[in-house]
Protein backbone atom coordinates (compact mmCIF):
# COMPACT_ATOMS: atom_id res chain seq x y z
CA UNK A 1 0.00 0.00 0.00
CA UNK A 2 1.41 3.87 -0.88
CA UNK A 3 0.54 6.38 0.92
CA UNK A 4 0.37 10.07 -0.01
CA UNK A 5 -0.82 13.21 0.99
CA UNK A 6 -2.49 16.07 -1.36
CA UNK A 7 -5.25 18.84 -0.41
CA UNK A 8 -9.18 17.93 0.43
CA UNK A 9 -11.47 17.16 -2.20
CA UNK A 10 -14.19 14.82 -2.95
CA UNK A 11 -12.56 12.30 -5.06
CA UNK A 12 -13.89 11.10 -8.24
CA UNK A 13 -13.26 7.49 -7.75
CA UNK A 14 -12.49 5.04 -4.84
CA UNK A 15 -13.70 5.34 -1.21
CA UNK A 16 -14.12 8.47 0.79
CA UNK A 17 -13.03 8.33 4.40
CA UNK A 18 -14.26 10.85 6.81
CA UNK A 19 -13.53 11.49 10.66
CA UNK A 20 -16.56 11.43 12.94
CA UNK A 21 -16.38 12.84 16.82
CA UNK A 22 -18.24 11.37 19.00
CA UNK A 23 -22.17 12.91 19.09
CA UNK A 24 -21.83 11.45 15.50
CA UNK A 25 -21.53 14.74 14.24
CA UNK A 26 -20.12 15.61 10.61
CA UNK A 27 -17.45 17.63 9.63
CA UNK A 28 -17.34 20.89 7.56
CA UNK A 29 -16.48 18.66 4.64
CA UNK A 30 -19.17 16.23 5.74
CA UNK A 31 -21.89 18.39 5.66
CA UNK A 32 -20.78 19.22 2.32
CA UNK A 33 -20.94 15.82 0.78
CA UNK A 34 -24.34 15.23 2.93
CA UNK A 35 -26.07 17.87 0.79
CA UNK A 36 -24.24 16.64 -2.37
CA UNK A 37 -25.58 13.22 -1.62
CA UNK A 38 -29.12 14.19 -0.59
CA UNK A 39 -28.73 14.13 3.16
CA UNK A 40 -27.31 10.28 2.46
CA UNK A 41 -25.07 10.98 5.65
CA UNK A 42 -27.55 12.24 8.17
CA UNK A 43 -29.95 9.50 7.23
CA UNK A 44 -27.63 6.92 7.55
CA UNK A 45 -26.27 7.92 10.88
CA UNK A 46 -30.12 8.01 12.41
CA UNK A 47 -30.14 4.76 10.96
CA UNK A 48 -27.46 3.26 12.67
CA UNK A 49 -28.57 4.47 16.60
CA UNK A 50 -25.45 2.61 17.50
CA UNK A 51 -22.93 4.52 15.65
CA UNK A 52 -21.67 7.71 17.96
CA UNK A 53 -18.46 8.30 16.66
CA UNK A 54 -16.87 6.57 19.54
CA UNK A 55 -13.53 5.19 18.01
CA UNK A 56 -13.09 2.45 16.02
CA UNK A 57 -16.89 2.09 15.27
CA UNK A 58 -17.61 2.75 11.46
CA UNK A 59 -20.49 3.24 8.90
CA UNK A 60 -20.13 2.53 5.14
CA UNK A 61 -22.60 3.90 2.81
CA UNK A 62 -21.85 2.75 -0.98
CA UNK A 63 -21.86 3.96 -4.16
CA UNK A 64 -24.89 6.81 -2.69
CA UNK A 65 -26.72 8.87 -4.87
CA UNK A 66 -24.91 12.12 -5.82
CA UNK A 67 -21.30 11.34 -6.27
CA UNK A 68 -19.03 9.05 -8.19
CA UNK A 69 -16.84 7.84 -5.46
CA UNK A 70 -17.32 4.22 -4.85
CA UNK A 71 -18.51 4.49 -1.44
CA UNK A 72 -18.57 7.26 1.86
CA UNK A 73 -16.49 5.67 5.01
CA UNK A 74 -17.92 7.46 8.58
CA UNK A 75 -14.71 6.23 11.03
CA UNK A 76 -15.34 7.73 14.87
CA UNK A 77 -12.34 9.55 16.21
CA UNK A 78 -13.91 9.25 19.63
CA UNK A 79 -13.76 12.98 21.98
CA UNK A 80 -11.69 15.71 19.93
CA UNK A 81 -10.34 16.20 23.71
CA UNK A 82 -8.66 12.97 23.99
CA UNK A 83 -7.12 12.63 20.95
CA UNK A 84 -3.32 11.81 21.24
CA UNK A 85 -1.23 10.45 18.39
CA UNK A 86 -1.42 6.46 19.49
CA UNK A 87 -5.03 7.08 18.83
CA UNK A 88 -4.82 9.14 15.34
CA UNK A 89 -2.76 6.06 14.45
CA UNK A 90 -5.48 3.62 15.34
CA UNK A 91 -7.69 5.41 13.35
CA UNK A 92 -5.35 5.36 10.57
CA UNK A 93 -5.57 1.76 11.25
CA UNK A 94 -9.45 1.30 10.85
CA UNK A 95 -9.57 3.22 7.68
CA UNK A 96 -6.96 0.50 6.38
CA UNK A 97 -8.50 -2.47 7.77
CA UNK A 98 -12.00 -1.62 6.85
CA UNK A 99 -11.34 -0.16 3.38
CA UNK A 100 -9.42 -3.89 2.83
CA UNK A 101 -12.47 -5.63 4.10
CA UNK A 102 -14.69 -3.64 1.54
CA UNK A 103 -12.38 -4.12 -1.57
CA UNK A 104 -11.79 -0.96 -2.44
CA UNK A 105 -8.39 -0.46 -4.46
CA UNK A 106 -8.15 3.34 -3.49
CA UNK A 107 -9.05 5.75 -0.74
CA UNK A 108 -8.75 9.63 0.49
CA UNK A 109 -9.16 9.96 4.11
CA UNK A 110 -9.50 13.92 5.43
CA UNK A 111 -8.22 15.16 8.30
CA UNK A 112 -9.82 18.41 8.83
CA UNK A 113 -8.99 21.05 11.84
CA UNK A 114 -12.47 20.95 12.86
CA UNK A 115 -12.18 17.84 13.98
CA UNK A 116 -8.86 17.96 15.89
CA UNK A 117 -9.56 19.91 19.16
CA UNK A 118 -6.06 21.75 18.72
CA UNK A 119 -4.09 18.48 18.15
CA UNK A 120 -1.87 19.91 15.14
CA UNK A 121 -3.15 19.27 11.70
CA UNK A 122 0.14 18.08 9.92
CA UNK A 123 1.26 16.04 12.93
CA UNK A 124 -2.53 14.45 12.88
CA UNK A 125 -2.12 13.24 9.14
CA UNK A 126 1.04 11.59 9.46
CA UNK A 127 0.00 9.65 12.66
CA UNK A 128 -3.31 8.43 10.16
CA UNK A 129 -0.85 7.86 7.78
CA UNK A 130 1.55 5.43 9.96
CA UNK A 131 -1.15 3.64 11.51
CA UNK A 132 -2.48 2.67 8.08
CA UNK A 133 0.77 1.66 6.78
CA UNK A 134 1.49 -0.28 10.26
CA UNK A 135 -1.45 -1.95 9.78
CA UNK A 136 -0.99 -2.76 6.37
CA UNK A 137 1.84 -5.03 6.81
CA UNK A 138 1.55 -8.71 5.73
CA UNK A 139 4.12 -11.53 5.88
CA UNK A 140 2.90 -13.15 2.34
CA UNK A 141 5.92 -14.14 0.67
CA UNK A 142 5.55 -18.19 0.92
CA UNK A 143 1.72 -18.36 -0.30
CA UNK A 144 2.10 -19.04 -3.30
CA UNK A 145 -1.77 -19.72 -4.20
CA UNK A 146 -3.37 -16.83 -2.57
CA UNK A 147 -6.71 -16.41 -4.42
CA UNK A 148 -7.63 -12.77 -5.17
CA UNK A 149 -9.95 -11.91 -2.20
CA UNK A 150 -6.85 -13.58 0.16
CA UNK A 151 -4.44 -10.39 -1.10
CA UNK A 152 -4.64 -6.96 -0.15
CA UNK A 153 -6.81 -5.10 -1.90
CA UNK A 154 -5.87 -1.26 -1.20
CA UNK A 155 -3.21 0.27 -3.25
CA UNK A 156 -3.51 3.44 -2.46
CA UNK A 157 -4.44 5.58 0.40
CA UNK A 158 -4.37 9.79 0.28
CA UNK A 159 -4.22 11.21 3.40
CA UNK A 160 -6.15 14.81 2.58
CA UNK A 161 -5.12 18.02 4.45
CA UNK A 162 -4.96 21.41 3.79
CA UNK A 163 -1.27 21.96 4.04
CA UNK A 164 0.07 18.28 2.48
CA UNK A 165 3.78 19.55 2.65
CA UNK A 166 3.41 19.88 6.30
CA UNK A 167 1.80 16.83 6.39
CA UNK A 168 4.59 14.96 4.65
CA UNK A 169 7.03 16.49 6.63
CA UNK A 170 5.71 15.41 9.81
CA UNK A 171 5.27 12.43 7.88
CA UNK A 172 9.26 12.00 6.96
CA UNK A 173 10.57 10.44 10.39
CA UNK A 174 7.38 8.31 10.80
CA UNK A 175 7.95 6.60 7.49
CA UNK A 176 11.50 5.72 8.68
CA UNK A 177 9.87 4.22 11.70
CA UNK A 178 7.60 2.22 10.33
CA UNK A 179 10.09 1.09 7.86
CA UNK A 180 12.03 -0.09 11.36
CA UNK A 181 9.27 -2.04 12.62
CA UNK A 182 8.57 -3.79 9.49
CA UNK A 183 12.32 -4.89 9.72
CA UNK A 184 11.84 -6.61 13.15
CA UNK A 185 8.15 -8.37 11.91
CA UNK A 186 9.97 -9.76 9.02
CA UNK A 187 12.57 -10.92 11.41
CA UNK A 188 10.53 -12.57 12.98
CA UNK A 189 8.21 -13.85 11.57
CA UNK A 190 10.91 -15.74 9.11
CA UNK A 191 11.28 -19.39 9.87
CA UNK A 192 14.38 -20.33 11.81
CA UNK A 193 15.76 -22.58 8.56
CA UNK A 194 15.79 -19.07 6.73
CA UNK A 195 16.59 -17.69 9.75
CA UNK A 196 19.49 -18.37 11.57
CA UNK A 197 22.41 -16.59 13.12
CA UNK A 198 24.62 -16.22 10.04
CA UNK A 199 21.56 -15.35 7.65
CA UNK A 200 20.57 -12.76 10.39
CA UNK A 201 24.01 -11.33 10.83
CA UNK A 202 23.77 -11.21 6.78
CA UNK A 203 20.94 -9.11 6.83
CA UNK A 204 22.26 -6.99 9.50
CA UNK A 205 24.94 -6.02 6.81
CA UNK A 206 22.30 -3.97 4.92
CA UNK A 207 21.98 -1.35 7.72
CA UNK A 208 25.12 0.00 6.04
CA UNK A 209 23.55 1.96 3.61
CA UNK A 210 22.06 3.96 6.15
CA UNK A 211 25.53 4.93 7.54
CA UNK A 212 25.18 2.10 10.05
CA UNK A 213 28.59 0.60 11.29
CA UNK A 214 28.48 -3.61 11.39
CA UNK A 215 30.65 -5.94 12.92
CA UNK A 216 30.37 -9.86 12.96
CA UNK A 217 31.70 -11.81 15.56
CA UNK A 218 32.02 -15.56 15.15
CA UNK A 219 32.79 -18.49 17.26
CA UNK A 220 36.77 -18.10 16.83
CA UNK A 221 36.07 -14.47 18.23
CA UNK A 222 34.02 -15.13 21.10
CA UNK A 223 35.78 -18.34 22.31
CA UNK A 224 39.05 -15.64 22.52
CA UNK A 225 36.90 -12.76 24.32
CA UNK A 226 35.68 -16.00 27.04
CA UNK A 227 32.33 -16.15 26.13
CA UNK A 228 31.63 -19.05 27.86
CA UNK A 229 28.04 -18.62 28.56
CA UNK A 230 26.61 -18.07 24.66
CA UNK A 231 28.98 -20.36 23.19
CA UNK A 232 27.25 -23.13 25.68
CA UNK A 233 24.20 -23.04 24.56
CA UNK A 234 25.31 -22.47 20.90
CA UNK A 235 27.12 -25.72 20.94
CA UNK A 236 24.63 -28.07 20.56
CA UNK A 237 23.68 -26.17 16.83
CA UNK A 238 24.92 -26.91 13.66
CA UNK A 239 24.76 -23.27 12.91
CA UNK A 240 27.38 -21.05 13.60
CA UNK A 241 26.45 -18.57 16.36
CA UNK A 242 27.19 -14.59 15.68
CA UNK A 243 27.69 -11.56 17.59
CA UNK A 244 26.53 -8.45 15.39
CA UNK A 245 27.47 -4.98 16.58
CA UNK A 246 25.99 -2.34 15.14
CA UNK A 247 27.44 1.61 15.59
CA UNK A 248 25.31 4.52 14.73
CA UNK A 249 26.62 8.16 15.75
CA UNK A 250 23.86 10.29 15.03
CA UNK A 251 24.67 12.53 18.26
CA UNK A 252 27.76 14.86 19.39
CA UNK A 253 31.02 13.47 19.01
CA UNK A 254 32.59 11.71 21.92
CA UNK A 255 29.24 11.36 23.54
CA UNK A 256 29.15 7.78 25.14
CA UNK A 257 26.49 5.48 23.77
CA UNK A 258 23.25 4.17 24.47
CA UNK A 259 23.12 0.37 24.57
CA UNK A 260 20.85 -1.98 23.02
CA UNK A 261 21.21 -5.32 23.25
CA UNK A 262 19.09 -8.15 22.11
CA UNK A 263 18.19 -11.92 22.99
CA UNK A 264 18.22 -13.61 19.42
CA UNK A 265 18.07 -17.38 19.86
CA UNK A 266 16.89 -17.88 16.21
CA UNK A 267 15.47 -21.41 17.52
CA UNK A 268 14.51 -22.51 20.61
CA UNK A 269 14.14 -25.96 21.38
CA UNK A 270 14.85 -25.80 24.92
CA UNK A 271 17.79 -27.89 24.39
CA UNK A 272 18.47 -31.33 25.95
CA UNK A 273 15.69 -29.88 28.64
CA UNK A 274 13.86 -29.75 25.49
CA UNK A 275 10.43 -28.36 25.46
CA UNK A 276 7.55 -30.19 24.63
CA UNK A 277 5.71 -30.57 20.87
CA UNK A 278 2.65 -28.47 21.42
CA UNK A 279 3.53 -24.80 20.03
CA UNK A 280 7.38 -25.40 19.76
CA UNK A 281 6.95 -23.88 16.12
CA UNK A 282 6.32 -20.14 18.16
CA UNK A 283 10.03 -20.45 19.13
CA UNK A 284 11.37 -19.54 15.80
CA UNK A 285 10.47 -15.78 17.26
CA UNK A 286 13.09 -16.33 20.36
CA UNK A 287 14.75 -13.47 18.81
CA UNK A 288 12.40 -10.97 18.78
CA UNK A 289 14.95 -9.20 21.02
CA UNK A 290 17.70 -8.87 18.49
CA UNK A 291 14.96 -8.33 15.98
CA UNK A 292 13.64 -5.29 17.91
CA UNK A 293 17.53 -3.86 17.78
CA UNK A 294 17.68 -4.11 14.35
CA UNK A 295 14.79 -2.64 13.30
CA UNK A 296 15.44 0.44 15.89
CA UNK A 297 18.29 1.05 14.74
CA UNK A 298 17.04 0.98 10.96
CA UNK A 299 14.56 3.80 12.16
CA UNK A 300 16.90 5.86 14.10
CA UNK A 301 19.71 6.03 11.66
CA UNK A 302 16.27 6.44 8.42
CA UNK A 303 14.89 9.81 10.42
CA UNK A 304 18.99 10.44 11.25
CA UNK A 305 18.32 10.79 15.02
CA UNK A 306 20.60 12.84 17.22
CA UNK A 307 22.22 10.31 19.43
CA UNK A 308 24.99 7.63 19.77
CA UNK A 309 23.95 4.58 19.80
CA UNK A 310 25.30 0.91 19.82
CA UNK A 311 23.33 -2.20 19.42
CA UNK A 312 24.57 -5.68 20.29
CA UNK A 313 22.65 -8.92 19.32
CA UNK A 314 23.66 -12.37 20.62
CA UNK A 315 22.84 -15.00 17.80
CA UNK A 316 22.28 -18.79 18.66
CA UNK A 317 20.64 -21.82 17.77
CA UNK A 318 19.44 -23.77 21.22
CA UNK A 319 19.68 -27.35 20.00
CA UNK A 320 20.01 -30.55 21.16
CA UNK A 321 22.59 -33.33 19.94
CA UNK A 322 25.69 -35.31 20.74
CA UNK A 323 27.58 -31.93 21.50
CA UNK A 324 24.64 -30.01 23.24
CA UNK A 325 25.56 -29.13 26.78
CA UNK A 326 23.92 -30.92 29.95
CA UNK A 327 22.32 -30.23 32.98
CA UNK A 328 24.42 -30.00 35.21
CA UNK A 329 27.22 -28.11 33.25
CA UNK A 330 29.51 -25.38 34.22
CA UNK A 331 30.73 -23.01 32.08
CA UNK A 332 32.37 -19.73 32.40
CA UNK A 333 30.95 -16.35 31.20
CA UNK A 334 33.35 -13.92 29.98
CA UNK A 335 32.94 -11.68 33.36
CA UNK A 336 35.10 -14.56 35.08
CA UNK A 337 31.82 -15.53 36.70
CA UNK A 338 30.74 -19.23 36.63
CA UNK A 339 27.38 -20.55 35.59
CA UNK A 340 26.01 -24.11 36.63
CA UNK A 341 23.66 -24.93 33.77
CA UNK A 342 20.35 -26.54 35.52
CA UNK A 343 18.21 -26.12 32.87
CA UNK A 344 19.69 -25.97 29.08
CA UNK A 345 15.68 -24.43 28.57
CA UNK A 346 16.93 -21.47 30.55
CA UNK A 347 19.47 -20.26 28.10
CA UNK A 348 18.44 -16.76 26.97
CA UNK A 349 20.25 -15.36 30.43
CA UNK A 350 23.29 -16.96 29.18
CA UNK A 351 23.48 -15.66 26.08
CA UNK A 352 22.56 -12.42 27.41
CA UNK A 353 25.36 -12.55 30.12
CA UNK A 354 28.39 -12.20 27.99
CA UNK A 355 26.77 -10.23 25.39
CA UNK A 356 25.73 -7.18 28.39
CA UNK A 357 28.84 -7.92 30.09
CA UNK A 358 31.55 -7.65 26.82
CA UNK A 359 28.99 -4.60 26.11
CA UNK A 360 29.98 -2.98 29.17
CA UNK A 361 33.63 -3.86 28.98
CA UNK A 362 33.98 -2.34 25.22
CA UNK A 363 31.63 0.69 25.07
CA UNK A 364 30.85 1.68 28.50
CA UNK A 365 27.92 3.00 27.80
CA UNK A 366 25.71 5.65 29.71
CA UNK A 367 22.97 3.27 29.89
CA UNK A 368 22.44 -0.29 28.38
CA UNK A 369 18.67 -1.90 27.77
CA UNK A 370 17.92 -5.24 26.91
CA UNK A 371 15.37 -6.99 25.10
CA UNK A 372 14.86 -10.53 25.48
CA UNK A 373 11.87 -12.96 25.07
CA UNK A 374 12.83 -14.38 27.92
CA UNK A 375 10.63 -16.02 29.99
CA UNK A 376 7.39 -17.88 29.95
CA UNK A 377 6.43 -16.49 33.41
CA UNK A 378 6.07 -12.83 32.43
CA UNK A 379 3.29 -13.81 29.92
CA UNK A 380 1.27 -15.14 33.53
CA UNK A 381 2.23 -12.29 35.02
CA UNK A 382 1.37 -9.28 32.39
CA UNK A 383 -0.55 -11.24 29.87
CA UNK A 384 -0.27 -9.83 26.30
CA UNK A 385 -1.07 -6.22 27.61
CA UNK A 386 2.53 -5.15 28.69
CA UNK A 387 6.03 -5.99 28.53
CA UNK A 388 7.80 -6.42 31.69
CA UNK A 389 10.49 -3.99 32.69
CA UNK A 390 12.84 -4.69 35.12
CA UNK A 391 16.18 -2.04 35.97
CA UNK A 392 18.88 -0.63 38.53
CA UNK A 393 17.64 3.25 37.70
CA UNK A 394 14.03 5.07 38.58
CA UNK A 395 14.71 7.03 35.93
CA UNK A 396 15.66 5.07 33.44
CA UNK A 397 12.02 2.69 34.28
CA UNK A 398 10.27 6.33 34.43
CA UNK A 399 11.42 7.17 30.83
CA UNK A 400 10.29 3.65 29.54
CA UNK A 401 6.92 3.78 31.14
CA UNK A 402 6.55 7.45 29.85
CA UNK A 403 7.33 5.95 26.66
CA UNK A 404 5.03 3.34 26.54
CA UNK A 405 2.35 5.35 27.40
CA UNK A 406 2.98 7.60 24.41
CA UNK A 407 3.42 4.73 21.97
CA UNK A 408 0.95 2.52 22.83
CA UNK A 409 3.53 -0.33 23.46
CA UNK A 410 3.48 -0.16 27.53
CA UNK A 411 5.64 -1.75 30.11
CA UNK A 412 5.02 -2.24 33.69
CA UNK A 413 8.26 -2.48 36.29
CA UNK A 414 8.42 -5.52 38.38
CA UNK A 415 11.07 -5.67 41.57
CA UNK A 416 14.27 -6.77 41.97
CA UNK A 417 15.99 -7.73 45.39
CA UNK A 418 18.70 -9.39 47.29
CA UNK A 419 16.28 -12.13 48.42
CA UNK A 420 15.49 -12.67 44.89
CA UNK A 421 19.53 -12.36 43.98
CA UNK A 422 20.36 -15.22 46.83
CA UNK A 423 17.65 -17.68 45.04
CA UNK A 424 20.06 -17.99 41.95
CA UNK A 425 23.28 -18.95 44.29
CA UNK A 426 24.22 -22.15 43.41
CA UNK A 427 26.29 -25.08 45.22
CA UNK A 428 29.66 -25.72 42.91
CA UNK A 429 29.23 -22.12 40.87
CA UNK A 430 28.81 -18.71 41.36
CA UNK A 431 25.67 -19.30 39.91
CA UNK A 432 22.54 -21.16 38.68
CA UNK A 433 20.70 -20.53 35.35
CA UNK A 434 17.17 -21.84 37.14
CA UNK A 435 15.22 -21.96 40.13
CA UNK A 436 11.63 -22.77 40.92
CA UNK A 437 8.74 -21.65 39.47
CA UNK A 438 8.57 -18.74 41.78
CA UNK A 439 8.76 -15.50 40.37
CA UNK A 440 10.45 -17.11 37.48
CA UNK A 441 10.78 -13.80 35.55
CA UNK A 442 12.58 -11.67 38.61
CA UNK A 443 15.12 -14.69 39.08
CA UNK A 444 16.27 -14.31 35.68
CA UNK A 445 16.64 -10.63 35.02
CA UNK A 446 18.61 -10.76 38.99
CA UNK A 447 20.28 -13.13 36.28
CA UNK A 448 21.31 -10.68 34.32
CA UNK A 449 22.34 -7.85 36.48
CA UNK A 450 24.94 -10.06 37.82
CA UNK A 451 26.42 -8.90 34.49
CA UNK A 452 26.24 -5.57 34.26
CA UNK A 453 28.24 -3.62 36.94
CA UNK A 454 27.04 -0.42 37.36
CA UNK A 455 25.88 1.04 34.49
CA UNK A 456 22.18 1.93 34.39
CA UNK A 457 20.42 -0.59 33.07
CA UNK A 458 17.32 -1.70 31.92
CA UNK A 459 15.84 -5.51 30.72
CA UNK A 460 12.56 -5.88 28.68
CA UNK A 461 10.88 -9.12 28.98
CA UNK A 462 8.91 -9.34 25.67
CA UNK A 463 7.89 -12.35 25.79
CA UNK A 464 4.27 -11.58 25.94
CA UNK A 465 4.52 -8.91 23.38
CA UNK A 466 6.76 -10.47 20.42
CA UNK A 467 4.00 -11.97 18.47
CA UNK A 468 -0.01 -11.44 18.29
CA UNK A 469 -2.47 -14.06 17.99
CA UNK A 470 -5.08 -11.88 16.74
CA UNK A 471 -5.30 -8.50 14.18
CA UNK A 472 -5.62 -5.50 16.79
CA UNK A 473 -5.41 -1.61 15.62
CA UNK A 474 -1.89 -0.62 14.13
CA UNK A 475 -0.71 -4.40 14.90
CA UNK A 476 -1.79 -7.25 11.97
CA UNK A 477 -2.13 -10.81 13.51
CA UNK A 478 1.94 -12.24 13.94
CA UNK A 479 5.06 -10.71 14.65
CA UNK A 480 3.84 -7.15 16.43
CA UNK A 481 7.71 -5.27 16.02
CA UNK A 482 6.87 -4.35 19.86
CA UNK A 483 10.19 -2.30 21.09
CA UNK A 484 10.67 -0.21 18.41
CA UNK A 485 8.42 2.33 18.31
CA UNK A 486 8.80 2.27 23.05
CA UNK A 487 12.64 2.51 22.38
CA UNK A 488 12.26 5.06 19.19
CA UNK A 489 10.49 6.91 21.32
CA UNK A 490 12.48 6.89 24.21
CA UNK A 491 15.77 7.88 22.72
CA UNK A 492 14.03 10.82 21.05
CA UNK A 493 12.63 11.97 24.98
CA UNK A 494 15.77 11.43 26.84
CA UNK A 495 18.65 11.73 24.66
CA UNK A 496 17.77 13.56 21.75
CA UNK A 497 15.05 17.12 22.92
CA UNK A 498 17.11 20.07 23.83
CA UNK A 499 20.57 18.19 22.60
CA UNK A 500 20.91 16.05 26.00
N1 LIG B 1 12.26 -18.49 25.05
C1 LIG B 1 11.76 -18.99 26.27
C2 LIG B 1 10.70 -18.08 26.89
C3 LIG B 1 9.42 -17.94 26.10
C4 LIG B 1 8.34 -18.75 26.38
C5 LIG B 1 9.29 -16.95 25.15
C6 LIG B 1 7.17 -18.59 25.68
C7 LIG B 1 8.11 -16.81 24.45
C8 LIG B 1 7.05 -17.62 24.71
C9 LIG B 1 12.91 -19.13 27.28
O1 LIG B 1 14.15 -19.43 26.74
C10 LIG B 1 12.55 -20.26 28.18
O2 LIG B 1 12.51 -21.36 27.72
N2 LIG B 1 12.34 -19.95 29.44
C11 LIG B 1 11.99 -20.92 30.42
C12 LIG B 1 12.84 -20.67 31.63
C13 LIG B 1 12.83 -21.80 32.63
C14 LIG B 1 13.46 -23.05 32.04
C15 LIG B 1 13.59 -21.36 33.85
C16 LIG B 1 10.51 -20.74 30.74
O3 LIG B 1 10.02 -19.62 30.71
O4 LIG B 1 9.86 -21.75 30.98
MN1 LIG C 1 14.42 -21.51 26.48
ZN1 LIG D 1 14.45 -18.83 24.79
Amino acid sequence: MKVSFAKPEIPAQGALVLGVLEGAQLSPLGREVDTQTGDALTRAIAAYPRFKGEAGQSLSLAAPHGLTASRVLLIGLGKADGLSASGLESFGASVQSTLNHTGDSEGVVVIEAALLGGFNLGEAAARVALGARLRSYRFDKYHTTQKDDEKPQLATLTVAVEDPAAAEAAYAPLRALAKGVFLTRDLVSEPANVLYPESFAAQCEDLKKLGIEVEVLGEKEMRKLGMGALLGVAQGSAREPKLVVLSYHGGKKGDQPVAFIGKGVCFDSGGISIKPAANMEDMKWDMGGAGVVAGLFKALAGRKAKVNAVGLMGLVENMPSGTAQRPGDVVTSMSGQTIEVINTDAEGRLVLADVLHYCNDRFKPRQMIDLATLTGAIIIALGTEHAGVFSNDDALAEGLAKAGKATGEKVWRLPLGDAYDKQINSDIADMRNSTGREGGSITAAQFLKRFVGETPWAHIDIAGVTWSKKDAGIVPKGGTGFGVRLLDAYVAETFEEAGK
